[in-house]
Protein backbone atom coordinates (compact mmCIF):
# COMPACT_ATOMS: atom_id res chain seq x y z
CA UNK A 1 0.00 0.00 0.00
CA UNK A 2 0.98 3.75 -0.64
CA UNK A 3 1.92 6.34 1.14
CA UNK A 4 -0.55 8.53 2.54
CA UNK A 5 -0.69 12.20 1.34
CA UNK A 6 -2.97 14.23 2.77
CA UNK A 7 -4.24 14.65 6.44
CA UNK A 8 -7.38 13.43 7.81
CA UNK A 9 -7.93 10.98 4.87
CA UNK A 10 -10.04 7.86 5.89
CA UNK A 11 -7.58 5.58 3.56
CA UNK A 12 -6.40 3.67 6.00
CA UNK A 13 -9.61 2.79 7.94
CA UNK A 14 -10.81 0.58 4.59
CA UNK A 15 -10.29 -2.74 3.62
CA UNK A 16 -11.70 -4.96 1.75
CA UNK A 17 -13.11 -8.23 2.36
CA UNK A 18 -13.25 -11.12 0.29
CA UNK A 19 -13.87 -14.31 2.16
CA UNK A 20 -16.73 -13.62 5.05
CA UNK A 21 -20.73 -13.45 3.86
CA UNK A 22 -21.69 -9.57 4.07
CA UNK A 23 -24.42 -10.36 6.14
CA UNK A 24 -22.58 -12.06 9.03
CA UNK A 25 -20.25 -9.05 9.62
CA UNK A 26 -21.26 -7.53 12.24
CA UNK A 27 -21.74 -3.38 11.67
CA UNK A 28 -24.27 -0.43 12.06
CA UNK A 29 -24.52 -0.63 8.49
CA UNK A 30 -25.10 -2.82 4.92
CA UNK A 31 -25.19 -1.38 2.16
CA UNK A 32 -26.42 -3.42 -1.32
CA UNK A 33 -26.80 -1.76 -4.55
CA UNK A 34 -30.15 -2.65 -7.18
CA UNK A 35 -31.02 -1.96 -10.07
CA UNK A 36 -34.71 -0.17 -11.21
CA UNK A 37 -35.62 -3.84 -12.90
CA UNK A 38 -37.32 -4.78 -9.83
CA UNK A 39 -35.13 -8.29 -9.25
CA UNK A 40 -32.22 -7.85 -6.98
CA UNK A 41 -29.60 -10.37 -9.10
CA UNK A 42 -26.33 -10.70 -8.10
CA UNK A 43 -24.76 -9.72 -4.67
CA UNK A 44 -28.30 -7.97 -3.84
CA UNK A 45 -30.12 -11.48 -4.82
CA UNK A 46 -27.48 -12.64 -1.79
CA UNK A 47 -28.72 -10.67 0.76
CA UNK A 48 -32.51 -10.98 -0.73
CA UNK A 49 -32.21 -14.51 0.52
CA UNK A 50 -30.22 -13.48 3.84
CA UNK A 51 -33.31 -11.77 4.68
CA UNK A 52 -35.91 -13.97 3.62
CA UNK A 53 -36.44 -11.93 0.39
CA UNK A 54 -36.95 -8.29 2.16
CA UNK A 55 -35.62 -6.98 -0.99
CA UNK A 56 -37.51 -8.53 -3.71
CA UNK A 57 -40.97 -7.69 -1.63
CA UNK A 58 -40.13 -4.69 -0.57
CA UNK A 59 -39.27 -3.69 -4.60
CA UNK A 60 -42.54 -5.54 -5.87
CA UNK A 61 -44.54 -3.29 -2.82
CA UNK A 62 -43.01 -0.15 -5.13
CA UNK A 63 -41.13 0.99 -1.63
CA UNK A 64 -37.57 0.43 -3.44
CA UNK A 65 -37.65 2.04 -6.98
CA UNK A 66 -33.81 1.22 -7.70
CA UNK A 67 -33.99 4.88 -9.08
CA UNK A 68 -30.31 6.63 -9.20
CA UNK A 69 -29.28 8.12 -5.75
CA UNK A 70 -32.58 6.42 -3.80
CA UNK A 71 -31.28 5.34 -0.37
CA UNK A 72 -34.28 2.98 1.53
CA UNK A 73 -32.61 2.36 5.08
CA UNK A 74 -34.43 -0.99 7.05
CA UNK A 75 -33.83 -1.02 10.35
CA UNK A 76 -32.86 -4.22 11.87
CA UNK A 77 -33.22 -6.31 8.91
CA UNK A 78 -33.74 -10.34 9.69
CA UNK A 79 -31.29 -12.33 8.69
CA UNK A 80 -27.80 -9.78 8.98
CA UNK A 81 -26.03 -8.70 11.31
CA UNK A 82 -26.02 -5.28 10.76
CA UNK A 83 -28.28 -2.93 12.12
CA UNK A 84 -29.44 -1.69 9.50
CA UNK A 85 -29.28 -2.34 5.47
CA UNK A 86 -28.84 0.43 3.33
CA UNK A 87 -30.36 -0.34 -0.63
CA UNK A 88 -28.81 1.83 -2.81
CA UNK A 89 -30.09 2.38 -6.65
CA UNK A 90 -28.20 2.49 -9.59
CA UNK A 91 -30.73 3.07 -12.22
CA UNK A 92 -31.07 0.92 -15.50
CA UNK A 93 -28.67 -2.05 -15.31
CA UNK A 94 -27.76 -1.05 -19.38
CA UNK A 95 -26.33 1.91 -18.62
CA UNK A 96 -24.22 0.97 -15.61
CA UNK A 97 -20.76 2.63 -15.29
CA UNK A 98 -18.12 3.70 -13.61
CA UNK A 99 -19.66 7.54 -12.79
CA UNK A 100 -23.01 6.11 -11.73
CA UNK A 101 -20.99 3.56 -9.45
CA UNK A 102 -19.13 6.38 -7.81
CA UNK A 103 -22.17 8.75 -7.18
CA UNK A 104 -24.10 5.64 -5.84
CA UNK A 105 -21.69 4.61 -3.20
CA UNK A 106 -21.19 8.22 -2.25
CA UNK A 107 -24.38 9.04 -2.20
CA UNK A 108 -24.88 5.36 0.56
CA UNK A 109 -22.10 7.22 2.33
CA UNK A 110 -23.18 10.50 2.73
CA UNK A 111 -25.89 8.83 4.11
CA UNK A 112 -24.77 7.15 6.42
CA UNK A 113 -22.28 9.45 7.42
CA UNK A 114 -24.91 12.34 9.16
CA UNK A 115 -24.11 10.62 12.37
CA UNK A 116 -21.31 8.84 13.74
CA UNK A 117 -21.05 4.74 12.67
CA UNK A 118 -18.42 2.68 13.92
CA UNK A 119 -18.57 -0.10 11.35
CA UNK A 120 -19.93 0.26 7.47
CA UNK A 121 -19.85 -2.55 4.95
CA UNK A 122 -20.52 -1.56 1.18
CA UNK A 123 -21.15 -4.97 -0.90
CA UNK A 124 -19.80 -4.98 -4.44
CA UNK A 125 -21.12 -6.74 -7.40
CA UNK A 126 -19.16 -9.46 -8.93
CA UNK A 127 -20.15 -8.13 -12.62
CA UNK A 128 -18.47 -5.19 -11.96
CA UNK A 129 -15.17 -4.42 -13.84
CA UNK A 130 -11.94 -3.97 -11.49
CA UNK A 131 -12.40 -0.47 -13.07
CA UNK A 132 -16.23 0.47 -11.94
CA UNK A 133 -15.33 -1.01 -8.48
CA UNK A 134 -12.07 1.48 -8.01
CA UNK A 135 -14.31 4.51 -8.32
CA UNK A 136 -17.26 2.37 -6.11
CA UNK A 137 -14.97 2.41 -3.47
CA UNK A 138 -13.58 5.83 -4.19
CA UNK A 139 -17.12 6.88 -4.12
CA UNK A 140 -17.98 6.01 -0.84
CA UNK A 141 -14.64 7.84 0.37
CA UNK A 142 -15.59 11.36 -1.19
CA UNK A 143 -19.31 10.80 0.07
CA UNK A 144 -18.27 10.51 3.51
CA UNK A 145 -16.14 13.63 3.70
CA UNK A 146 -18.22 17.23 4.04
CA UNK A 147 -17.06 20.93 3.79
CA UNK A 148 -17.60 21.98 7.24
CA UNK A 149 -14.01 22.41 7.83
CA UNK A 150 -14.68 24.86 10.66
CA UNK A 151 -18.11 23.61 12.09
CA UNK A 152 -17.73 22.45 15.80
CA UNK A 153 -20.68 20.07 15.23
CA UNK A 154 -19.67 18.43 11.80
CA UNK A 155 -22.40 16.84 9.78
CA UNK A 156 -20.75 14.44 8.49
CA UNK A 157 -18.47 11.85 10.26
CA UNK A 158 -16.22 9.53 8.47
CA UNK A 159 -17.04 5.80 9.73
CA UNK A 160 -14.32 4.37 11.84
CA UNK A 161 -14.12 1.33 9.70
CA UNK A 162 -15.20 1.34 5.93
CA UNK A 163 -15.17 -2.60 4.82
CA UNK A 164 -16.41 -3.49 1.15
CA UNK A 165 -16.93 -6.91 0.88
CA UNK A 166 -16.43 -8.87 -2.50
CA UNK A 167 -13.54 -6.57 -3.00
CA UNK A 168 -9.35 -7.70 -3.40
CA UNK A 169 -6.96 -5.34 -1.20
CA UNK A 170 -5.81 -3.84 -4.50
CA UNK A 171 -9.01 -2.52 -5.63
CA UNK A 172 -9.38 -0.63 -2.37
CA UNK A 173 -5.81 0.64 -2.10
CA UNK A 174 -6.59 2.03 -5.64
CA UNK A 175 -9.76 3.63 -5.10
CA UNK A 176 -9.19 4.95 -1.59
CA UNK A 177 -5.82 6.32 -3.25
CA UNK A 178 -7.81 7.95 -6.01
CA UNK A 179 -10.51 9.31 -3.57
CA UNK A 180 -7.47 10.70 -1.32
CA UNK A 181 -7.16 13.07 -4.33
CA UNK A 182 -9.96 14.09 -4.88
CA UNK A 183 -10.72 15.01 -0.54
CA UNK A 184 -7.13 16.89 -0.99
CA UNK A 185 -8.36 19.00 -3.73
CA UNK A 186 -11.75 19.71 -2.24
CA UNK A 187 -10.04 20.63 1.04
CA UNK A 188 -7.81 23.12 -0.47
CA UNK A 189 -11.01 24.38 -2.08
CA UNK A 190 -13.04 24.47 1.08
CA UNK A 191 -10.60 26.31 3.33
CA UNK A 192 -11.54 30.19 3.98
CA UNK A 193 -9.50 32.32 1.57
CA UNK A 194 -7.13 33.89 4.74
CA UNK A 195 -6.08 31.08 5.60
CA UNK A 196 -5.39 29.32 1.74
CA UNK A 197 -3.41 32.08 0.37
CA UNK A 198 -0.35 32.00 -2.54
CA UNK A 199 2.34 31.01 0.23
CA UNK A 200 0.08 29.05 2.28
CA UNK A 201 -0.97 26.57 -0.94
CA UNK A 202 2.49 26.05 -1.50
CA UNK A 203 3.81 25.28 1.77
CA UNK A 204 0.26 22.31 1.13
CA UNK A 205 1.93 21.29 -2.26
CA UNK A 206 4.99 20.83 -0.55
CA UNK A 207 3.85 19.12 2.41
CA UNK A 208 2.23 16.61 -0.36
CA UNK A 209 5.15 16.24 -2.82
CA UNK A 210 6.63 15.13 0.47
CA UNK A 211 4.59 12.52 1.29
CA UNK A 212 3.90 11.34 -2.01
CA UNK A 213 8.41 11.22 -2.95
CA UNK A 214 7.47 14.21 -6.22
CA UNK A 215 10.51 17.38 -6.40
CA UNK A 216 8.90 20.57 -5.75
CA UNK A 217 10.44 24.03 -6.66
CA UNK A 218 8.76 27.16 -5.73
CA UNK A 219 8.99 30.26 -6.57
CA UNK A 220 8.62 33.68 -4.32
CA UNK A 221 8.28 36.79 -5.54
CA UNK A 222 11.48 37.41 -6.05
CA UNK A 223 12.39 34.20 -8.17
CA UNK A 224 9.33 35.45 -10.14
CA UNK A 225 11.00 38.45 -10.79
CA UNK A 226 14.03 36.92 -11.88
CA UNK A 227 12.36 34.79 -14.25
CA UNK A 228 10.20 37.93 -16.01
CA UNK A 229 6.77 36.33 -14.83
CA UNK A 230 5.55 40.01 -15.22
CA UNK A 231 1.79 38.98 -15.31
CA UNK A 232 1.86 36.90 -12.17
CA UNK A 233 3.28 39.86 -10.72
CA UNK A 234 1.49 42.10 -12.04
CA UNK A 235 -2.13 40.21 -10.85
CA UNK A 236 -0.39 39.85 -7.42
CA UNK A 237 0.78 43.29 -6.97
CA UNK A 238 -3.38 44.55 -5.29
CA UNK A 239 -2.52 42.13 -2.42
CA UNK A 240 -0.29 41.95 1.01
CA UNK A 241 0.36 38.45 0.24
CA UNK A 242 3.03 37.77 -2.57
CA UNK A 243 2.21 35.74 -5.41
CA UNK A 244 3.86 32.32 -6.05
CA UNK A 245 4.64 29.54 -8.64
CA UNK A 246 4.70 25.95 -7.87
CA UNK A 247 6.06 23.20 -10.21
CA UNK A 248 5.70 19.91 -9.04
CA UNK A 249 7.69 16.91 -11.05
CA UNK A 250 6.60 13.52 -10.72
CA UNK A 251 9.26 10.45 -12.35
CA UNK A 252 7.80 7.12 -12.75
CA UNK A 253 9.32 4.14 -12.10
CA UNK A 254 11.50 2.98 -15.38
CA UNK A 255 11.10 6.43 -16.89
CA UNK A 256 14.01 8.07 -18.35
CA UNK A 257 15.20 11.89 -17.71
CA UNK A 258 14.41 14.33 -20.15
CA UNK A 259 10.90 16.41 -20.68
CA UNK A 260 7.61 15.67 -19.40
CA UNK A 261 5.40 13.72 -21.25
CA UNK A 262 2.64 15.57 -19.70
CA UNK A 263 2.63 19.24 -18.55
CA UNK A 264 -0.24 20.39 -16.01
CA UNK A 265 -0.87 23.70 -15.32
CA UNK A 266 -3.54 25.30 -12.66
CA UNK A 267 -5.05 28.35 -12.00
CA UNK A 268 -4.02 29.05 -8.98
CA UNK A 269 -6.05 32.33 -8.00
CA UNK A 270 -6.42 31.85 -3.90
CA UNK A 271 -9.19 34.51 -3.67
CA UNK A 272 -10.91 36.60 -6.88
CA UNK A 273 -12.18 39.88 -5.58
CA UNK A 274 -12.15 41.04 -9.35
CA UNK A 275 -9.19 43.91 -8.16
CA UNK A 276 -10.56 46.95 -9.39
CA UNK A 277 -12.95 45.69 -11.93
CA UNK A 278 -14.32 44.59 -8.67
CA UNK A 279 -16.81 41.86 -8.18
CA UNK A 280 -20.34 42.65 -6.64
CA UNK A 281 -20.72 40.46 -2.98
CA UNK A 282 -22.89 37.94 -4.87
CA UNK A 283 -20.00 36.78 -7.49
CA UNK A 284 -17.54 37.50 -4.75
CA UNK A 285 -18.89 35.10 -2.01
CA UNK A 286 -17.36 32.24 -3.42
CA UNK A 287 -14.29 33.04 -5.18
CA UNK A 288 -12.07 31.40 -2.90
CA UNK A 289 -13.02 28.18 -4.91
CA UNK A 290 -10.64 30.22 -7.78
CA UNK A 291 -7.80 28.37 -7.26
CA UNK A 292 -9.48 24.64 -7.78
CA UNK A 293 -7.52 24.44 -11.27
CA UNK A 294 -3.96 24.36 -9.15
CA UNK A 295 -5.93 22.36 -6.48
CA UNK A 296 -7.11 19.71 -9.24
CA UNK A 297 -3.78 19.57 -10.69
CA UNK A 298 -1.61 19.24 -6.95
CA UNK A 299 -4.39 16.27 -6.08
CA UNK A 300 -3.82 14.76 -9.65
CA UNK A 301 -0.08 14.44 -9.77
CA UNK A 302 -0.29 13.48 -6.16
CA UNK A 303 -2.39 10.34 -6.60
CA UNK A 304 -0.65 9.82 -10.17
CA UNK A 305 2.66 9.72 -8.15
CA UNK A 306 0.97 7.72 -4.73
CA UNK A 307 -0.24 5.08 -7.54
CA UNK A 308 3.28 5.25 -8.60
CA UNK A 309 2.17 5.30 -12.59
CA UNK A 310 4.94 4.85 -15.48
CA UNK A 311 4.75 8.43 -16.80
CA UNK A 312 6.92 11.52 -16.41
CA UNK A 313 4.38 14.75 -15.36
CA UNK A 314 4.90 18.19 -14.22
CA UNK A 315 2.46 20.34 -12.35
CA UNK A 316 3.05 23.72 -12.65
CA UNK A 317 0.32 26.09 -10.65
CA UNK A 318 -0.10 30.10 -10.36
CA UNK A 319 -0.30 31.23 -7.04
CA UNK A 320 -1.97 34.78 -6.95
CA UNK A 321 -4.56 36.58 -4.83
CA UNK A 322 -6.28 39.22 -6.34
CA UNK A 323 -6.91 42.39 -4.78
CA UNK A 324 -7.70 46.46 -4.93
CA UNK A 325 -4.73 47.22 -2.62
CA UNK A 326 -2.89 50.32 -3.17
CA UNK A 327 -0.69 48.97 -5.88
CA UNK A 328 -3.19 47.08 -7.31
CA UNK A 329 -2.90 46.73 -11.20
CA UNK A 330 -4.86 49.40 -13.16
CA UNK A 331 -7.24 48.95 -16.34
CA UNK A 332 -5.44 50.61 -19.46
CA UNK A 333 -1.75 48.85 -17.70
CA UNK A 334 0.41 47.18 -20.27
CA UNK A 335 2.31 44.15 -18.74
CA UNK A 336 5.11 42.44 -21.00
CA UNK A 337 4.17 38.74 -19.37
CA UNK A 338 7.08 36.16 -19.29
CA UNK A 339 6.94 34.96 -23.21
CA UNK A 340 7.41 39.30 -24.24
CA UNK A 341 3.94 39.42 -25.67
CA UNK A 342 2.27 42.88 -24.20
CA UNK A 343 -0.96 42.53 -22.89
CA UNK A 344 -3.13 45.69 -22.61
CA UNK A 345 -5.36 45.27 -19.06
CA UNK A 346 -9.10 46.60 -20.01
CA UNK A 347 -10.62 44.08 -16.64
CA UNK A 348 -8.37 43.20 -13.79
CA UNK A 349 -11.11 40.70 -13.27
CA UNK A 350 -10.23 38.95 -15.80
CA UNK A 351 -6.88 37.99 -14.11
CA UNK A 352 -6.95 34.33 -14.54
CA UNK A 353 -5.68 34.31 -18.45
CA UNK A 354 -3.15 36.90 -17.24
CA UNK A 355 -1.60 34.77 -14.66
CA UNK A 356 -2.17 31.32 -16.87
CA UNK A 357 0.24 33.76 -19.88
CA UNK A 358 3.38 33.00 -17.54
CA UNK A 359 2.52 29.91 -16.41
CA UNK A 360 2.26 28.31 -19.36
CA UNK A 361 5.35 30.05 -20.96
CA UNK A 362 6.99 28.54 -18.28
CA UNK A 363 5.72 25.03 -19.30
CA UNK A 364 6.64 25.42 -22.99
CA UNK A 365 9.87 26.14 -22.50
CA UNK A 366 10.32 22.91 -20.42
CA UNK A 367 9.59 21.37 -23.93
CA UNK A 368 6.71 18.92 -22.68
CA UNK A 369 4.43 16.60 -25.41
CA UNK A 370 1.44 17.94 -24.08
CA UNK A 371 -0.24 20.30 -21.75
CA UNK A 372 -3.40 20.02 -20.24
CA UNK A 373 -4.62 23.13 -18.10
CA UNK A 374 -7.42 23.45 -15.50
CA UNK A 375 -9.01 26.68 -14.89
CA UNK A 376 -11.77 28.34 -12.84
CA UNK A 377 -11.59 30.89 -16.08
CA UNK A 378 -15.04 32.35 -17.05
CA UNK A 379 -18.34 32.87 -15.74
CA UNK A 380 -18.99 32.15 -19.49
CA UNK A 381 -18.45 28.62 -19.43
CA UNK A 382 -21.15 28.49 -16.93
CA UNK A 383 -23.58 30.33 -18.81
CA UNK A 384 -22.94 27.88 -21.85
CA UNK A 385 -23.08 24.97 -20.24
CA UNK A 386 -24.61 25.39 -17.08
CA UNK A 387 -22.86 24.21 -13.70
CA UNK A 388 -21.74 20.82 -13.93
CA UNK A 389 -19.96 20.74 -17.36
CA UNK A 390 -16.71 21.54 -17.57
CA UNK A 391 -15.96 23.32 -20.84
CA UNK A 392 -12.92 21.56 -23.52
CA UNK A 393 -10.78 24.13 -25.93
CA UNK A 394 -8.00 23.15 -27.92
CA UNK A 395 -5.45 23.10 -30.38
CA UNK A 396 -5.16 19.56 -31.45
CA UNK A 397 -7.82 17.46 -31.44
CA UNK A 398 -6.37 14.01 -30.65
CA UNK A 399 -5.26 15.49 -27.45
CA UNK A 400 -9.09 16.89 -27.02
CA UNK A 401 -10.30 14.01 -27.85
CA UNK A 402 -8.72 11.71 -25.18
CA UNK A 403 -9.57 13.76 -22.45
CA UNK A 404 -12.71 14.14 -23.15
CA UNK A 405 -12.93 10.64 -23.52
CA UNK A 406 -10.89 9.93 -19.99
CA UNK A 407 -13.46 12.23 -18.67
CA UNK A 408 -16.95 10.33 -19.78
CA UNK A 409 -14.92 7.41 -18.67
CA UNK A 410 -15.20 8.34 -14.76
CA UNK A 411 -18.51 9.99 -15.32
CA UNK A 412 -17.39 13.41 -15.37
CA UNK A 413 -18.87 15.81 -17.79
CA UNK A 414 -17.16 17.98 -20.83
CA UNK A 415 -18.41 19.55 -23.78
CA UNK A 416 -15.50 20.81 -26.59
CA UNK A 417 -16.28 24.73 -27.43
CA UNK A 418 -15.09 25.57 -30.60
CA UNK A 419 -11.80 27.90 -31.66
CA UNK A 420 -11.86 29.48 -34.98
CA UNK A 421 -9.26 31.75 -36.01
CA UNK A 422 -12.06 34.53 -35.90
CA UNK A 423 -12.02 34.99 -32.30
CA UNK A 424 -8.58 36.28 -31.79
CA UNK A 425 -9.72 39.06 -33.68
CA UNK A 426 -11.05 39.81 -30.40
CA UNK A 427 -8.43 39.76 -28.34
CA UNK A 428 -6.32 42.20 -30.45
CA UNK A 429 -5.35 45.60 -28.82
CA UNK A 430 -4.90 49.17 -30.16
CA UNK A 431 -2.08 49.68 -27.93
CA UNK A 432 -0.19 46.40 -27.07
CA UNK A 433 0.09 42.56 -28.69
CA UNK A 434 -3.31 41.22 -26.99
CA UNK A 435 -5.73 43.03 -24.39
CA UNK A 436 -7.08 40.41 -21.67
CA UNK A 437 -11.25 40.56 -22.66
CA UNK A 438 -12.91 39.69 -26.20
CA UNK A 439 -15.26 42.61 -27.42
CA UNK A 440 -18.35 42.69 -24.92
CA UNK A 441 -19.39 39.55 -23.02
CA UNK A 442 -20.08 37.12 -26.27
CA UNK A 443 -18.11 34.03 -26.42
CA UNK A 444 -16.16 35.08 -23.76
CA UNK A 445 -14.81 31.38 -22.58
CA UNK A 446 -14.07 31.31 -25.92
CA UNK A 447 -12.37 34.15 -25.84
CA UNK A 448 -10.33 33.19 -23.15
CA UNK A 449 -8.89 30.15 -24.55
CA UNK A 450 -7.79 32.06 -27.37
CA UNK A 451 -6.34 34.31 -25.07
CA UNK A 452 -4.34 31.66 -23.29
CA UNK A 453 -3.38 29.74 -26.64
CA UNK A 454 -1.31 32.32 -27.32
CA UNK A 455 1.37 31.28 -25.05
CA UNK A 456 1.53 27.17 -25.55
CA UNK A 457 3.75 27.73 -28.26
CA UNK A 458 2.19 25.43 -30.70
CA UNK A 459 2.51 22.38 -28.55
CA UNK A 460 -0.22 19.87 -28.32
CA UNK A 461 -2.66 21.66 -25.79
CA UNK A 462 -5.98 21.43 -24.12
CA UNK A 463 -8.25 23.78 -21.93
CA UNK A 464 -10.73 22.75 -19.33
CA UNK A 465 -12.62 25.84 -17.85
CA UNK A 466 -14.09 24.27 -14.67
CA UNK A 467 -15.80 27.20 -13.52
CA UNK A 468 -18.99 25.00 -13.24
CA UNK A 469 -17.96 21.55 -11.98
CA UNK A 470 -15.43 23.05 -9.45
CA UNK A 471 -17.41 24.53 -6.72
CA UNK A 472 -21.21 22.97 -6.10
CA UNK A 473 -23.22 26.16 -4.68
CA UNK A 474 -25.97 23.43 -3.36
CA UNK A 475 -25.52 20.19 -2.12
CA UNK A 476 -26.35 17.28 -4.51
CA UNK A 477 -27.65 13.23 -3.68
CA UNK A 478 -23.38 12.00 -3.45
CA UNK A 479 -21.44 15.19 -2.44
CA UNK A 480 -21.71 18.35 -0.04
CA UNK A 481 -22.06 21.67 -0.99
CA UNK A 482 -18.78 23.17 -1.72
CA UNK A 483 -15.16 21.72 -4.02
CA UNK A 484 -16.27 18.84 -5.79
CA UNK A 485 -12.54 17.76 -7.16
CA UNK A 486 -13.49 18.01 -10.15
CA UNK A 487 -11.00 16.73 -12.97
CA UNK A 488 -9.05 14.73 -10.29
CA UNK A 489 -10.77 11.46 -11.31
CA UNK A 490 -10.00 12.69 -15.23
CA UNK A 491 -6.59 12.90 -15.23
CA UNK A 492 -5.92 9.66 -13.12
CA UNK A 493 -8.09 8.08 -16.02
CA UNK A 494 -6.29 9.67 -18.73
CA UNK A 495 -2.35 8.74 -17.70
CA UNK A 496 -3.64 5.35 -16.32
CA UNK A 497 -5.16 4.48 -19.88
CA UNK A 498 -8.45 3.58 -20.62
CA UNK A 499 -9.86 0.00 -19.49
CA UNK A 500 -13.70 -0.51 -19.93
N1 LIG B 1 -12.82 33.48 -11.51
C1 LIG B 1 -13.65 34.13 -12.44
C2 LIG B 1 -14.57 33.17 -13.20
C3 LIG B 1 -15.59 32.44 -12.39
C4 LIG B 1 -16.88 32.94 -12.27
C5 LIG B 1 -15.30 31.23 -11.80
C6 LIG B 1 -17.83 32.26 -11.54
C7 LIG B 1 -16.24 30.54 -11.06
C8 LIG B 1 -17.52 31.05 -10.93
C9 LIG B 1 -12.80 34.90 -13.46
O1 LIG B 1 -11.60 35.37 -12.99
C10 LIG B 1 -13.61 36.06 -13.90
O2 LIG B 1 -13.88 36.89 -13.09
N2 LIG B 1 -13.96 36.10 -15.17
C11 LIG B 1 -14.74 37.16 -15.71
C12 LIG B 1 -14.13 37.52 -17.05
C13 LIG B 1 -14.67 38.79 -17.62
C14 LIG B 1 -14.22 39.98 -16.78
C15 LIG B 1 -14.15 38.95 -19.02
C16 LIG B 1 -16.17 36.68 -15.86
O3 LIG B 1 -16.37 35.51 -16.18
O4 LIG B 1 -17.08 37.46 -15.62
MN1 LIG C 1 -11.78 37.28 -12.08
ZN1 LIG D 1 -10.77 34.41 -11.41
Amino acid sequence: MTAEFSANSPRNDFRGDSSTRPEAIPADALVVFVHDDGAPGGAAAEIDKATGGLIARLSAAGEISGKRHECVPILAPPGIAAGQLLVVGLGPRSSLDQGTLFRAAATATRHLSSRPRERVVLVADGSWTTRQLEQAIAGSATGMVGQDLYRAERKRTPFSHTVWAHAPAEAVATGTTIAEGVNLARRLVNMAPDDLYPQTFSEAAAAVAGRTGMDIDIWDEHELARERCNAILAVGRGSSRPPRLVKLSYRGPGKATGAPELALVGKGVTFDSGGLSLKPPDGMLTMKCDMAGAAAMVAAAATIAALRLPVNIVAVCGLVENMTGPSAYKLGDVITARSGTTIEIHNTDAEGRVVLADVLDVVREMGPKRVLDAATLTGACMVALGHDVAGLFTNDQAWCDSIATAARTVGEPVWQLPMYPEYDEQIRSEVADIKNVGEGRWGGAITAAKFLERFVGGIPWTHVDIAGPAFAEKPRPWIDGGGTGALVRTIVELVRGGND
